[in-house]
């Protein structure tokens, strides 16, 4: 359906014009345009242009005048996710712009259109809505409806809730206006949560739970760091350091990789 928003009825010109023989035109006002030249008459749109055509004036082109901008007749335009169409009605003696409203779209945090129904984020006072749908209101006008609560993997939390996903428990998360944010991350080693960065020694092997991006999706994983040899006391000996083993009285500790090797001199 159309929303008729601006009408602008235009007479066709009143102004005295007057056929020279070369061709060009003369206006009331004393203002000569010369043959094929567009022009503007005075006192009737800016976005109508005319031309001089052997010394009669004729319409050139057909705009709507809109918001400061003309469009010329049958186009249609979009502003802040509106779309419009300038339509020309001509009548005997007149002719009627009309700017339609075509099609009313929703605007969100990222300036994008999104169109009645479609989920989007919004930012609105300060505050970042995760889930946000294009909807219509009683005016007709379409207005973002936000969600606080948040439906993850299938599941409703309510604002500030916290909870974990995938069964992982080193990740915690808090319902924040319809977004899970991440209020706890790491990595699990036996049975333990450690921070991004934390070296966890076990059994002279060292392993560090690093954060990984995987495009955009965070991930905590434990990887292998380093790793060094454990002498018969379960203390554990880095790299080329030399300690007694069992019978021997002298071993060096070697470490290539996850390979870990003791020469021994008896
Ligand atoms: C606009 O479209 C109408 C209908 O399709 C057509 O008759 C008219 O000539 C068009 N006007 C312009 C200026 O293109
Ligand atoms: C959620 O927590 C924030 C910050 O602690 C608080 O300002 C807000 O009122 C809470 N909202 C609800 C619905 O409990």
């Amino acid at each position: 359906m159309y929303l008729l928003l601006l009408l602008t009825l235009t007479l066709f010109p009143l102004v005295m014009w007057c056929q020279r023989t070369d061709g060009s035109c003369l206006i009331s006002n004393m203002k000569v345009f010369k043959n094929n030249v567009v022009f503007t008459l005075p006192g009737l749109s800016r976005c109508t242009k005319h031309i001089c055509r052997n010394g009669k004036i004729e319409v050139y082109e057909h705009a709507c005048d809109f918001e400061g901008q003309c469009y010329l007749a049958n186009s249609t335009f979009q502003l802040r996710c509106i779309v419009y169409k300038c339509m020309v009605q001509m009548m005997p003696l007149a002719r009627r712009t009309q700017v339609a409203l075509l099609e009313n779209n929703c605007i969100d945090m990222f300036g994008q259109c999104h169109k009645p129904g479609a989920r989007f984020p919004v930012h609105k006072d300060g505050i970042t809505y995760g889930s946000c749908t294009c909807k219509t209101d009683l005016t007709g006008n379409r207005i973002n409806v936000c969600k606080t609560i948040c439906e993850i993997d299938g599941k409703v939390y309510a604002e500030n809730q916290t909870f974990e996903r995938d069964g992982k428990p080193c990740m915690k998360y808090v319902c924040d206006h319809g977004t899970a944010r991440v209020i706890e991350a790491g990595c699990l080693f036996k049975n333990k949560c450690y921070p991004p960065g934390e070296v966890i020694n076990n059994q002279c092997k060292q392993f560090k739970c690093v954060q990984k991006d995987n495009s955009g999706y965070l991930t905590f994983e434990i990887e292998y760091f380093q790793a060094s040899c454990m002498d018969d006391k379960g203390v554990c000996r880095s790299p080329g350091e030399i300690f007694p083993y069992k019978q021997y009285k002298r071993c060096e500790c070697g470490v290539k990789g996850m390979v870990i090797s003791l020469s021994c001199l008896s």
